[in-house]
């Protein structure tokens, strides 16, 4: 039986996948603000590194076996969430896989980040954000929202996803992350009945929003049904899964952009293939 770590793990998606991790007999080491093995504030530098050390500490051998960030804050509107939503949904997954390389490293671990739907479907995202972002300027990232008022915090929120989405996607395939036997991937949800969308419909504006959202299949999506993604997505089963931003959305992300994926190769990645094509082609 594996060790395996879940951030987020007192509530919704997070606390379902380590209960059901438990069940099936793992070691599991929750990281939340309560109700945790760990008890970590991932909205700062300092509780970033409790959790951080506090996990290796008591991960037997100092391994891992898999690791669930599921720790995110919702686009509820405030001035002062832009901040918490990029310090925790963004820096509270990629400074802790950071740290945890080695211990992942150890286990050949398989890493599930819970992404979202907002990735593909909240129009207008500021690239400048996400851009911010991934170069560690998380100031610049909240002034490229703030002009957009009270959408601000939906647009953070969607920057913060698409930002570790890419972090995963450009890490998942490099010699530290697939060469070292890890595999980093995405799961997207769309919206799910948890303590988070609780909160989004107790608020008028953003109640009439998540109602005219279209979702295909209709209703909302269930916690217990997405941590069996997750334990799927942790399983022998995604041994050839790198990299993937799995949605489980009802249908959001295909009502929105049925024809925009799948998509051809980037202008970056094609330089590299040409350079490994010729490379194969003089060897034979
Ligand atoms: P939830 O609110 O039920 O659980 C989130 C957990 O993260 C809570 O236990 C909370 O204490 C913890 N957390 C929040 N801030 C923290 C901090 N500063 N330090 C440590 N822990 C902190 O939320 P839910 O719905 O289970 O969300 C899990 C993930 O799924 C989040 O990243 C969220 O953005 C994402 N998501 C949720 C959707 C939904 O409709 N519920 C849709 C798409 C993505």
């Amino acid at each position: 039986m594996g060790t395996y770590v879940v951030t987020g793990s007192a509530s919704g998606m997070g606390y379902q996948a380590a209960e059901r991790l438990r069940a099936a007999g793992h070691s599991v080491i929750g990281v939340d603000l309560h109700g945790a093995e760990v008890i970590a504030d991932l909205s700062t530098p300092q509780g970033r590194t409790t959790a951080a050390r506090g996990v290796v500490a008591i991960a037997e051998g100092g391994r891992l076996d898999g690791a669930v960030l599921a720790a995110g804050l919702g686009p509820l509107p405030g001035a002062d969430r832009l901040a918490l939503i990029y310090q925790v949904n963004f820096y509270g997954v990629v400074e802790l896989l950071e740290a945890w390389q080695p211990a992942l490293a150890a286990g050949k671990a398989k890493v599930v980040v819970v992404g979202s739907n907002s990735t593909t479907t909240t129009p207008m995202v500021p690239r400048r954000a996400v851009r911010s972002l991934l170069a560690g300027r998380p100031e610049k990232a909240q002034r490229a929202v703030r002009p957009f008022g009270p959408a601000a915090s939906s647009l953070a929120y969607a920057a913060s996803k698409i930002a570790v989405s890419r972090w995963v996607r450009r890490q998942a395939v490099s010699v530290d992350w697939a060469g070292a036997g890890i595999r980093l991937n995405v799961l997207a949800p769309g919206a799910i009945l948890t303590p988070l969308l609780t909160e989004q419909l107790a608020a008028p504006r953003q109640a009439k929003a998540v109602q005219a959202f279209p979702v295909p299949v209709g209703g909302f999506g269930d916690a217990g049904q997405i941590a069996d993604w997750i334990l799927f997505m942790l399983s022998d089963a995604a041994n050839f899964l790198c990299g993937s931003v799995v949605f489980v959305d009802g249908g959001s992300d295909a009502y929105f952009r049925a024809d925009a994926w799948p998509k051809g190769p980037s202008t970056l990645a094609l330089p590299r293939y040409l350079w490994r094509f010729a490379k194969f082609a003089r060897r034979r």
